[in-house]
């Protein structure tokens, strides 16, 4: 047994906006609130943040953005802060997700510059990490993912506090249909908290919630959730219709 509250988070990714934004937040709201012993977030695109997290006002929803800049202010057409997701009303941003690394240039180091900025405004860092489906084959995934943790972190010191969420997405399974299988997450998951325990100790790692990420359903949560690494899900496809992201809010 853990200490650790599971997390069920929905991607929402380059969908919604404007009223369907606020229709499916409110749909949401109306359809978790009652849930106990699991914590929810919503990761809406930037047009639709500051509407989604009035939405959200005074429920236990927390609003995550989906990307940030590192600086805190500039010269960075297109970009956004993470004071300015904090001002939007988030308390945590996605970093480092693989559709980042893959279409726009995202790296290790782009992703340590990212969670520095997201804790020095108290957004809690979301890392995503994950390896490829030619990574699994050629058998370099614990290779693939210790490089992404330990440079994704590295310079920085934990007190043993969860400052951070790491998500492992297999590549192979977002937005595939191809779930990995729980003992292949669970597998991945022990490996990262195994890393996390010997960088930063054994508080932060029993700490720290590791989230399985993708092709999450209602038909394959409850099965992920059972193994004892796996504290929650980061869901695209799945998110986007709220009787759906409820169902895998009451997993249990
Ligand atoms: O960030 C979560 C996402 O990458 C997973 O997508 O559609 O496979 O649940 P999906």
């Amino acid at each position: 047994m853990n200490n650790r509250t599971p997390l069920i988070a929905g991607n929402w990714k380059m969908h919604k906006t404007g009223a369907q934004a606020v229709e499916a937040a409110s749909r949401i709201k109306t359809l978790v609130t009652s849930a106990t012993g699991v914590e929810v977030m919503i990761a809406p695109t930037f047009t639709a943040l500051y509407q989604v997290g009035q939405v959200l006002k005074g429920s236990p929803i927390a609003l995550a953005g989906q990307n940030l800049h590192w600086e805190s202010q500039g010269a960075f057409t297109g970009e956004i802060s993470a004071q300015m997701l904090a001002d939007a009303g988030c308390s945590q941003v996605i970093v480092g997700h693989s559709e980042r690394r893959q279409f726009f240039g995202e790296t290790d180091e782009t992703v340590n510059m990212k969670i520095k900025a997201a804790l020095s405004a108290n957004l809690t860092p979301v890392l995503c990490i994950g390896e490829s489906e030619t990574e699994r084959e050629a058998g370099n995934t614990f290779s693939v993912l210790d490089k992404q943790v330990r440079d994704g972190l590295n310079g920085f010191a934990f007190d043993g506090q969860a400052d951070i969420v790491v998500a492992y997405e297999p590549v192979w399974a977002i937005g595939t249909g191809k779930t990995a299988t729980r003992e292949q997450a669970q597998e991945a998951h022990r490996f990262i908290r195994n890393l996390l325990d010997s960088l930063f100790g054994k508080p932060f790692a029993s700490a720290v919630r590791i989230l399985y990420g993708g092709s999450v359903k209602p038909d394959n949560v409850k099965a992920l959730m059972e193994m004892p690494d796996v504290d929650g899900a980061l869901v695209g496809g799945a998110s986007l219709d709220p009787e759906t992201f409820s169902k895998l809010v009451f997993f249990n």
